[in-house]
């Protein structure tokens, strides 16, 4: 392959925080960024996550993402000492919001707290140390675009995610950070396999749900991963403000 987009793909010496990365989509994303030269830290909120970083050959910080404290602690511990360069806002809580005739107030402002709330602090404070400029990449979702049955506040939240990229992205791009989102379809990652336990658990044959795509294949993180990777790195100097879905096909 010719050198220079190789050389876009090098994040030596870059520092990259991936939020939620001690599984799923999030371990995934680490993993290639470790693989491309970053140094890279890992916030998860569960202390199990703190040796799948090691594993992956990142560094890890304790955090829940919607504790303003512990969050800006992360983004300080992820600049070792100088910029950050690339922010992931990965972590999300998607349960089941059921029929929303009966979704509580509490149950609506724990999703938005978590997966926009959060996300838009993150940026803020990660924006703030990329004094290199950077890039932000937020996690939205298919549920964003499609609205979806008995999810309808986790939809919401997502669809937020990326009303909030597009406004972050024409305000930070004078600032040379550029703000992408991913849209990802159904991804097999522990947090969608408990999820799907009452489904199994009636006989629905899993692997097929999650395959139902026009390509038939079942979405992985690293599908994902090589997504963000992509949307953070020269290769998209010029791509600022948009959502790249990736559901193998669902028409949406
Ligand atoms: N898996 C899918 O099908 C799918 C589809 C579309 C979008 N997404 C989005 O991708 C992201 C990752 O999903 P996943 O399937 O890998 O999830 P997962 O549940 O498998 O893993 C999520 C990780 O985030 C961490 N986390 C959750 N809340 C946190 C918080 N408040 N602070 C810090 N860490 C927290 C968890 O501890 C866990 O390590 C989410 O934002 C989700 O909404 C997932």
């Amino acid at each position: 392959m010719a050198s220079d987009l190789l050389a876009q793909l090098d994040f030596s010496g870059r520092n990259v925080l991936v939020t939620g990365g001690g599984k799923g989509i999030g371990a995934a994303i680490a993993l290639r960024f470790v693989e491309l030269g970053a140094q890279v830290t890992i916030a998860d909120r569960e202390a199990s996550a703190e040796s799948a970083a090691s594993d992956l050959g990142a560094s890890f910080h304790l955090c829940d993402v919607a504790d303003a404290a512990q969050l800006e602690a992360a983004v300080v511990a992820a600049t070792r000492g100088a910029q950050l360069d690339v922010l992931v806002n990965n972590a999300g809580i998607f349960p089941t919001t059921g029929p929303m005739l009966s979704a509580s107030d509490e149950f609506v402002h724990q999703m938005l707290e978590v997966n926009v709330r959060a996300q838009f602090s993150a940026s803020r404070e990660a924006a703030a140390r990329m004094t290199n400029g950077g890039a932000i990449v937020n996690m939205a979702s298919i549920a964003a675009l499609g609205g979806g049955a008995n999810i309808s506040a986790y939809s919401a939240s997502k669809a937020a995610v990326i009303a909030m990229t597009r406004a972050h992205a024409l305000e930070l791009g004078p600032l040379g950070i550029r703000v992408n989102a991913i849209a990802p379809g159904i991804i097999d990652t522990p947090g969608v396999q408990d999820q799907l336990e009452p489904l199994k658990a009636s006989g629905v044959d899993i692997d097929k749900r999650i395959a139902a795509n026009a390509v038939g294949i079942a979405g992985q993180p690293d599908h994902i991963a090589r997504i963000a990777v992509f949307l953070a790195s020269d290769l998209a100097a010029f791509v600022n403000g948009h959502v790249i879905v990736a559901d193998g096909g669902t028409g949406l």
